[in-house]
This record gives structure tokens, C-alpha cells and sequence, in this order.
């Protein structure tokens, strides 16, 4: 696409919807990378804050926050406060809880989309990270910005899946340093979003299409659930046993390859690995 490519040389203007654990983080690094970005939230209370300098991301200081503003960074509650004629990448990091019927509860990707709809203009680029099915990308976001925009996905603008990869509280791993999976509608949208993430990501992973995208997403934390579920009832049987667990890693973990070390908790945690195996089993079933 001609535009797009024109645009790649001047400055890039994003919109990064939704200001949580993942959309922060990403704004962040945007405008580190010189980037001009803007949030947009729908809780005043976010945005009156992080406009204020204050932080409610765990993984960000009000330091942070202040580099941010002066690297150009605002964030909005709306649409009507991002100026210009219309962001170049918009990328969509809102929550997908479960619904009540075990599957993943689109409302909020359902309305980001909405508002991303409005943004669009040709040679854009609109990227989902949002953990969801296989398919949301190309069967729910694609249709809703066609309708409002009247352009075709691949062609009027680009629209692709990249999966969050934010483990909070890791001192580590980040945005910068961690790959990212990118897997468009088409090719060249796969190649549009790797350009955007090749400016805040050292490493960009392309995947055959957006559904690998969204699948590779699932298998990660699904690999994790099953693993951390299998070394909590391993847990159990070896207090009964009087087996030292930790022991039995630790020897195990010295195995060059086919092994990796999970260790028992409280439990499979946080907010995205006990809810997304639902999300596979969703689209199986
Ligand atoms: N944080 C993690 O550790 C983690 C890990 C894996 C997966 N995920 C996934 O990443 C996605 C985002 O999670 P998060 O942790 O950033 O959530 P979060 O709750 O921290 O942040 C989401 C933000 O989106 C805002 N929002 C909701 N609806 C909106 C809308 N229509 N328009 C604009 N803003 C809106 C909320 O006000 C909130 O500030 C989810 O799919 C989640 O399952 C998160």
C-alpha cells in the first residue's frame, strides 16, 4: 500500500485504547521510540490521572508517567480528543473477561472496535492484543471497521492480531525485549503491524495469518495452565507420599531438553491463565 509506505518516514501518530496492565506498558515504549501517541480510555478517573502524572499500572512509576507526558503522550476519554486527521496505528488493549456462558465477553473489544471504527482512514493500521478465540479478528473486528469505514480489511486499511505477552511485575522481560507475535488478515497486513512493532519490540515473530496469531496466544497460557494444574496435584500425592517435591524439580529441571520447571502455588493464577483454556474450548466446541 503507497500510503502507508509514504507515512512510514514521518512521524507516527497511535492510538492505544485502553490504559491498563498491557495498553501502559505499550505506550510507553511507543514513546520511548519517538512515536506520538495518544490513550484513550472510557475511565475518566484513568485518564484525569495519568494526565496528572500518576500511575495506576503496577509495572509504572509516576516517573514513568511523567517521561511519558513530556515525550508527548495524552491520554482521552474520547475520540473527540485526538487531534489531527486521524492516528496511522491504532492498537486495541482492552479487558476480555469470561461471560456467564464460559466463553470470552467481547463487549469491551466490542466497543473499542467501535471507536477504533471512527479513527480509520486509508492505509491505517488496526491492531487487536486483546487475548480472545481464533477467528475474533477476522469475524468480529474486521466486519465492524468495514461497515463503519467503507473500506476493505487488506486493502483500504491493514488489520492484524498481536497477543499481549505482559508479565507483571517481571523485572526482566518487557516490551522491548520480549518477541512479538504479529499475524495479519493478509500478508501485507502482517507487514504493516511488523513495521509498527519493529519500532517498540528488538524482535517481531510473524505468524501465518491472525488466527495463528490468536492461537499461539491460547497454547502459551493453556501450556502453562495444564502445567502449573499438573505440579499442584503432584504437590498433593507427594505430601501423602512424604516425597519432596522441590527436590524432584529441581533434579528433574537439570534435564538439558523436553523439561520445563513449574513449581506449586496457591493455585493457577492471575487473570488471563485460569480463563483462557475457556476461550479454546469455546470456538472447539
Ligand atoms: N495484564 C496481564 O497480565 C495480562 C496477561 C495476559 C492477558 N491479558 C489480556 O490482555 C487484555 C487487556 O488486559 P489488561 O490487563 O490490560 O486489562 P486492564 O483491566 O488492566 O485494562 C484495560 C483497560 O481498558 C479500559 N477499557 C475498557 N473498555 C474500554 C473501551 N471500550 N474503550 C477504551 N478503554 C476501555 C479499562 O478502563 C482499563 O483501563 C485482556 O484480553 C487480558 O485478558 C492480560
Amino acid at each position: 500500500m503507497k500510503g502507508h509506505h509514504a507515512r512510514r518516514i514521518s512521524t507516527v501518530d497511535v492510538v492505544i485504547i485502553g490504559l491498563g496492565y498491557v495498553g501502559l506498558p505499550l505506550a510507553q515504549e511507543a514513546v520511548r521510540a519517538g512515536l506520538r501517541v495518544t490513550g484513550l480510555d472510557i475511565r475518566q478517573a484513568t485518564v484525569d490521572g495519568l494526565n496528572a502524572g500518576r500511575s495506576h499500572v503496577d509495572d509504572l512509576s509516576d516517573a514513568d508517567i511523567a517521561a511519558m507526558l513530556a515525550g508527548g503522550f495524552r491520554a482521552v476519554t474520547n475520540v473527540a480528543g485526538i487531534a489531527g486527521t486521524g492516528p496511522d496505528v491504532i492498537v486495541i488493549c482492552v479487558p476480555t473477561p469470561l461471560s456467564e456462558s464460559d466463553g470470552p465477553d467481547l463487549t469491551a473489544v466490542r466497543a473499542a472496535t467501535e471507536t477504533a471504527a471512527t479513527l480509520v482512514r486509508p492505509g491505517c493500521t488496526v491492531i487487536l492484543e486483546s487475548t480472545t478465540y481464533p477467528g475474533t479478528t477476522d469475524e468480529i473486528v474486521r466486519p465492524m471497521l468495514e461497515k463503519a469505514s467503507g473500506l476493505s480489511a487488506g486493502i483500504g486499511f491493514h488489520l492484524a492480531f498481536s497477543p499481549e505477552r505482559i508479565d507483571p511485575g517481571n523485572e526482566t522481560y518487557g516490551i522491548r525485549n520480549t518477541p512479538k507475535v504479529v499475524g495479519g488478515i493478509t500478508p501485507a497486513c502482517t507487514e504493516a503491524a511488523a513495521d509498527f512493532y519493529a519500532r517498540v519490540c528488538d524482535t517481531v515473530v510473524r505468524a501465518k495469518s491472525a488466527r495463528e496469531a490468536e492461537m499461539a496466544k491460547l497454547l502459551e497460557n493453556t501450556y502453562r495452565h495444564v502445567n502449573i494444574a499438573l505440579v499442584n496435584e503432584m504437590a498433593i500425592f507427594c505430601h501423602e507420599l512424604g516425597v519432596d517435591l522441590w527436590d524432584a524439580i529441581r533434579c528433574a529441571a537439570t534435564k538439558p531438553f523436553g523439561f520445563q520447571a513449574f513449581y506449586p502455588g496457591p493455585g493457577v493464577g492471575g487473570h488471563c491463565i485460569p480463563i483462557d483454556p475457556n476461550y479454546l474450548s469455546y470456538k472447539v466446541r
